[in-house]
């Protein structure tokens, strides 16, 4: 899969060269590409925010650099994004439906945020990463690509996706690992029985008492 990124602040980006995704990218399985919309300005200094007209506070992004940013990387098969405040909240789902795109284009706002004629120039969709506000589209572009890349192919495990949280509607059951005993704390005796049958029941009761307690909405929705 091929992921462009542009932004206003590449710097914001070296984390995609460590760990899980770092390594998919060494295998070839994932490309990132991060473009600085800056260079992509007509003006003359370069300039890349202007008023909002009406008036209000703070700075806009202007619609020429983002037109020629994006303009530089899309093809028919691309999806682009705009990580905002203002779209549908991202999801397990939508991660899983993103992951079967080829080529995905993020676009990072910053400021507050973009022209509106992005939208109408493109196919874009926005995605929010929860009710709050952020001072920039970075993180959630980051947010959003870990976990897509985390259901590409070959990026990780089958297996450790099925036994997460949210892979089947649930919270994940407690786990520990050694020493068997720290601070006078002991591992729960099932899970070194070496029963493999009541490890998995302990495990699925555990995921739901969890669930129930803290998230009684995801049950609601199974
Ligand atoms: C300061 S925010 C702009 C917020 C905007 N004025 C509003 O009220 O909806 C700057 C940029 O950060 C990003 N951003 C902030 N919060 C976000 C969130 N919860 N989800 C996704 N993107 C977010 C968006 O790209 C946004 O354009």
């Amino acid at each position: 899969m091929k992921i462009d990124i542009l932004t206003l602040f590449p710097e914001a980006f070296a984390p995609l060269e460590t760990s899980i995704l770092g390594r998919a990218e060494e295998n070839g399985i994932l490309e990132f590409n991060v473009i600085n919309i800056r260079d992509f300005s007509k003006d003359k200094h370069k300039k890349c925010d202007d008023y909002p007209f009406g008036g209000g506070a703070g700075m806009l992004m202007t619609v020429q650099p983002l037109f020629d940013a994006i303009n530089s990387v899309w093809t028919e098969n691309s999806k682009i994004i705009f990580p905002s405040p203002v779209g549908k909240t991202f999801n397990v789902k939508k991660a899983q439906e993103l992951s079967k795109f080829d080529h995905l284009i993020f676009v990072c706002g910053h400021y507050e945020g973009v022209d509106e004629r992005i939208f109408q120039l493109f196919d874009i969709e926005q995605i929010s990463i929860g009710d709050y506000v952020l001072t920039g589209g970075e993180l959630p572009t980051m947010v959003i690509v870990d976990c897509v890349a985390r259901f590409v192919d070959g990026v990780i495990s089958k297996e450790s996706l099925e036994s997460e949280s949210f892979s089947n509607g649930l919270l994940e059951y407690p786990q520990y690992t050694r020493p068997q005993e720290f601070k006078g704390l002991k591992v729960p005796e099932v899970l070194v029985s070496g029963n493999h049958q009541e490890v998995e029941k302990w495990r699925q009761e555990q995921s739901l008492s969890r669930t129930q307690e803290r998230r009684s909405d995801l049950l609601e929705d199974r």
